[in-house]
């Protein structure tokens, strides 16, 4: 039986957590940690920086649906109850949601706001929505309050993968794991 991810699936996974992490704290940095009105061209940079990385999360949420619906996840342990595997499930369900909508969002946020989705200072996505601020003061609230609930999750994800490896002692975290 297989416990473990493919490769690819690993790569995938390490390298859009990284991503997603390092935006996260970019853009709470940037709003709360930063309030000097003569740092304006500082928070300016911070969310193009912002923009310009979580934009590639888009791309490769695509690649990893793709790949994950080719080829299955590895089996859960069977030390671990079924209602543990349900709600393993569940949270992974939840966590590709996720890994669409914040980027998704966030893109929508700029449309309507009238700027731009750069994506690595290469290129700008084309704008699906027109500059609309009535739509834009709905969906800023919406992105932001989702990206605390995100991080909630993420928090509560790392830690039962935590779990798994150093109290439960089983085989979830090393299937995610390079060997
Ligand atoms: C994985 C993707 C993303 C994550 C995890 C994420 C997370 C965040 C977080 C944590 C904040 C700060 C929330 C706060 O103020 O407490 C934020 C703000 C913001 N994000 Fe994102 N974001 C993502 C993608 C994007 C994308 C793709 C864009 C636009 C192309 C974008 C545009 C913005 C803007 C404009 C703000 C500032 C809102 C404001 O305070 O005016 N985000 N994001
Ligand atoms: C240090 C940070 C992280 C650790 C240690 C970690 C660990 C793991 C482990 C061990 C698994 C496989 C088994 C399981 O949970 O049942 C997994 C799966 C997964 N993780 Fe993470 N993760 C981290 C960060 C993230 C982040 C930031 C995201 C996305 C926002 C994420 C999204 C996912 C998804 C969607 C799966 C399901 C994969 C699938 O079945 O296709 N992870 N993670």
């Amino acid at each position: 039986m297989n416990h473990s991810y493919t490769n690819t699936a690993k790569i995938l996974h390490w390298l859009m957590a990284t991503l997603f992490i390092f935006v996260w704290c970019l853009a709470f940095y940037r709003d709360h940690f930063i309030f000097s009105p003569n740092q304006s061209s500082l928070k300016l940079n911070l969310i193009m920086l912002h923009k310009n990385i979580a934009t590639t999360i888009l791309f490769l949420f695509f690649i990893r649906l793709f790949w994950r619906y080719t080829h299955p996840a590895p089996k859960l342990p069977k030390t671990m109850p079924n209602i543990m595997k349900i709600l393993a499930h569940i949270m992974h369900v939840f966590l590709y949601i996720v890994l669409l909508l914040m980027p998704l969002t966030g893109c929508l946020l700029s449309w309507s706001a009238g700027r731009t989705a750069p994506v690595l200072y290469l290129f700008d996505i084309p704008a699906f929505i027109n500059k609309n601020t009535q739509l834009a003061s709905i969906l800023k609230p919406i992105h932001i309050y989702l990206s605390w609930f995100v991080g909630l999750m993420i928090v509560g994800h790392i830690l039962t993968a935590l779990k798994h490896h150093f109290i439960d002692k089983d085989t979830v975290m090393k299937s995610m794991l390079f060997k």
